[in-house]
């Protein structure tokens, strides 16, 4: 399939069957991830894959509920991506005080869109998931303190007759212009 049309197709989703994601595909997603590009080459990332059924469920009960609970969906998700994020190199770091940016969150964005794409492609469903319980995720998981988990991704197969209709997208002319805003 073309580049385009994965990401035409790609949706949130939030429905999963419950058969599990090989492995195979899952390190195909990660090799899309891992060969993403980040500011000064920092690479400030690390995928923790939860697929073992006992770590997952821990995982979900304690990421998703309380205030985070609009989030349960996710616990049916045959596995479940936490993006920790890395320490970037000094140089990144120094460039994003002096612009006033935080490129790491750019450069995680950017890596988890590259596993998001692969997984289409492979016929799997992904949601990104920024609403959870980071401090209870850091804990089940061993990530330690000074890291930062920013997003989860749910990952696994899904009823492609049961989606909903897109959502909607600002147009071009909204979005784009050339040569002056
Ligand atoms: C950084 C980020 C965080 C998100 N967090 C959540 C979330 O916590 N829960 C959820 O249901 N969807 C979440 N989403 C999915 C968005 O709601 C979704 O991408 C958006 O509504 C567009 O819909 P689409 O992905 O189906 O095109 C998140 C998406 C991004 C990029």
């Amino acid at each position: 399939m073309k580049l385009l049309d994965i990401i035409k197709q790609r949706r949130s989703v939030r429905n999963f069957l419950s058969r599990p994601v090989e492995r195979e595909k899952i390190m195909l997603c990660l090799e899309a991830a891992r060969l993403a590009p980040s500011a000064c080459n920092s690479q400030p990332w690390k995928f923790v894959i939860v697929d073992d059924e006992e770590t997952k469920g821990r995982l979900s009960r304690a990421a998703f509920s309380g205030v985070y609970s609009m989030t349960s969906f996710a616990k049916k998700a045959p596995l479940i991506v936490a993006v920790v994020s890395e320490k970037a190199k000094f140089s990144e770091r120094i460039g994003g005080l002096i612009r006033d940016t935080r490129f790491y969150l750019i450069d995680i964005g950017i890596a988890t869109e590259h596993f998001v794409l692969q997984a289409e492609e492979l016929g799997l469903g992904t949601c990104w998931i920024g609403w959870f319980d980071e401090g209870a995720v850091k804990k089940i998981l061993n990530v330690p303190r000074d890291r930062r988990v920013d997003v989860l991704l749910a990952v696994g197969y899904y009823d492609k007759g049961k989606l909903g209709q897109p959502h909607k997208r600002d147009s071009l002319e909204e979005i784009a212009a050339f040569n002056s805003y």
